[in-house]
């Protein structure tokens, strides 16, 4: 019987400014319209306000959340999401979002929320799947086709509360 492969080593941290290039490369691989431009993301890699997650699997980077808190507002934005294709369906999107929950929970936010197009049905589905509720249709949210505009969709979620009763 042959031995199945190894698992490989899989972490799951914050980036790193020198993960830029591999963060690009996953912008390029998961989004035609909305991929974020190597500036931009530079920028968020070093912000003070915000986190760059990444799910680092043998040394290379195969999916990426970015999470952003605001000043005077308890709620933290997931700002974008993106697993490599040839990594879906495998939880990677639900442990990043559950990270998440927990990094922002741990800056004393009380709410997660997200947008995404209304045409997204699989990231609807995850953010569905991960406890987050439809709040609002943004109506001509994103550039579409051909000049057109793209109607999105704002999901929230509470986030419990760290504040666990003390056992007797
Ligand atoms: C959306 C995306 C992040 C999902 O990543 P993933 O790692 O494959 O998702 P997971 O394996 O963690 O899935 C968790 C749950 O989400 C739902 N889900 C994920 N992909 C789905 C799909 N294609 N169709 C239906 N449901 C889906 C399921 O409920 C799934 O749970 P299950 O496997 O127990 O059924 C990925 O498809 C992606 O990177 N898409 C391109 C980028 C994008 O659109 N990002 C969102 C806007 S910023």
């Amino acid at each position: 019987m042959t031995a199945p492969p190894p698992a490989g080593r899989e972490l799951l941290r914050p980036a790193v400014p020198a993960d830029l290039d591999a963060l690009m490369v996953l912008e390029r691989a998961c989004f035609d319209r909305d991929a974020q431009s190597r500036r931009s993301m530079a920028h968020l890699v070093g912000r003070a306000h915000g986190e760059v997650r990444v799910v680092d699997h043998d040394d290379r980077i195969v999916a990426a959340l970015v999470l952003l808190y605001r000043r005077g507002t308890r709620v933290a934005r997931i700002y974008s999401i993106a697993v490599d294709p040839a990594a879906r369906g495998l939880g990677l999107a639900r442990r990043l979002i559950e990270d998440a929950d927990r990094c922002a929970r741990a800056r004393g936010c009380t709410r997660l929320s997200a947008e995404v197009r209304l045409s997204n049905r699989a990231s609807r589905a995850l953010f569905a799947a991960c406890g987050f509720g439809e709040a609002d249709c943004l109506a001509d949210y994103y550039e579409g086709e051909h000049g057109a505009r793209e109607d999105g969709v704002r999901l929230v979620k509470p986030l419990l509360s760290d504040k666990r009763p003390v056992s007797p």
